[in-house]
């Protein structure tokens, strides 16, 4: 490490391990109130600082991008995802970007899984039944769900978090379908069956599992005409991004019974989520805690630091994008 240590800006409040790390050997300034930042804030920042190390929910849009301080030399986000920022535009200005992959898979699979479950089998209907008291039967025609174990999961977006979520799929004896830019290796498969196109995928989804990152590309992947073409009573579960669904068309899945239930982690409006939703209990949903846990946030916040201390030894980092 230089002897001046860099200035770095950490505008969320980072596990305590991450904190005392980034205290150790940067100048930190810690937005200890944990806000939102707006695209002001950043702006007046990037003049302080040579690092930032930002979460999804701070946005370095074209704009934003356009008028950052040339101090700031690299964004280390705490996060795999990176739709909250432009790389183009901040690639233009000079600034490196990096993420954190890897870290997070298993944390994010696990409540891929959860939601799958919950969804299939009526969680929230089934504690608003009991909490509040009013679970006054017991029948077998009550509260019957659709079965995980032995069904097919399509998965679209194969990548680590993808695979972590078929290898846990696998242990429920699913029939694993996926859909991705490129075919696995042979030996990453372990027998998931690859589909080469988007509707293939979707015709034998009796779950799907969204993995993929928000981009143009993907943005409302699953709209009216996609819904359309899965098995009826489909269950769908989105950990990656809220603007991969079409949130208006999901609802009339649900009405219409196209999907049978849906498990969400992640909205278009976050933080937040849409309250049209809370009117179905067929919606099982959790604000967006797919990487929250004690461990992952510690390995996201060392993978962050990781990536600025080669980035100020010289190196290029070894997530940079
Ligand atoms: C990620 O890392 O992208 C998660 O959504 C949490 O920010």
């Amino acid at each position: 490490m230089a002897n001046a240590k860099p200035a770095v800006w950490i505008p969320r409040v980072l596990s305590q391990a991450t904190l005392e790390r980034a205290a150790r050997d940067y100048e930190v300034i810690l937005n200890e109130a944990d806000t939102l930042s707006s695209a002001e804030d950043i702006v007046a920042m990037s003049a302080r600082v040579d690092a930032m190390i930002p979460c999804h929910s701070e946005i370095f849009s074209a704009d934003v991008a356009a008028r950052l301080d040339p101090r700031l030399k690299i964004i280390a986000n705490h996060s795999v995802g990176v739709d909250h920022c432009d790389l183009a535009a901040l690639k233009a200005r000079g600034v490196t970007v990096t993420n954190t992959p890897d870290v997070l898979s298993d944390a994010t699979a696990e409540i891929a899984i959860l939601l799958m479950l919950g969804a299939a089998r009526r969680a929230v209907e089934g504690d608003r039944i009991v909490r509040s008291g009013g679970w006054s039967i017991w029948s077998p025609s009550f509260m019957v769900g659709k079965q995980v174990s032995g069904s097919r999961l399509t998965i679209v977006g194969m990548g680590r978090v993808g695979q972590a979520v078929a290898r846990n799929a696998r242990g429920f004896g699913m029939e694993v379908h996926y859909h991705n830019r490129r075919r696995l290796d042979a030996g990453k498969e372990h027998g998931a069956i690859f589909h080469d196109t988007l509707e293939g995928a979707l015709g034998v989804a009796d779950f799907l599992s969204l993995h993929c990152p928000a981009t143009a590309e993907t943005k409302g992947l699953m709209n009216a005409e996609t819904f359309a073409l899965l098995p009826d009573g489909a269950v769908v579960v989105n950990t990656a991004r809220g603007a991969l669904i079409d949130e208006d068309a999901l609802i009339a899945a649900l009405e219409s019974g196209k999907v049978s239930a849906a498990g969400l982690d992640c909205f278009v409006s976050e933080p937040g989520g849409n309250p049209a939703f809370a009117a179905y209990d067929t919606i099982f949903m959790l604000p967006h805690i797919g990487s929250a846990t004690v461990r992952t946030r510690d390995a996201m916040g060392f993978r962050a630091l990781d990536n600025l201390d080669a980035f100020f030894r010289g190196e290029v980092p070894r997530d940079s994008l």
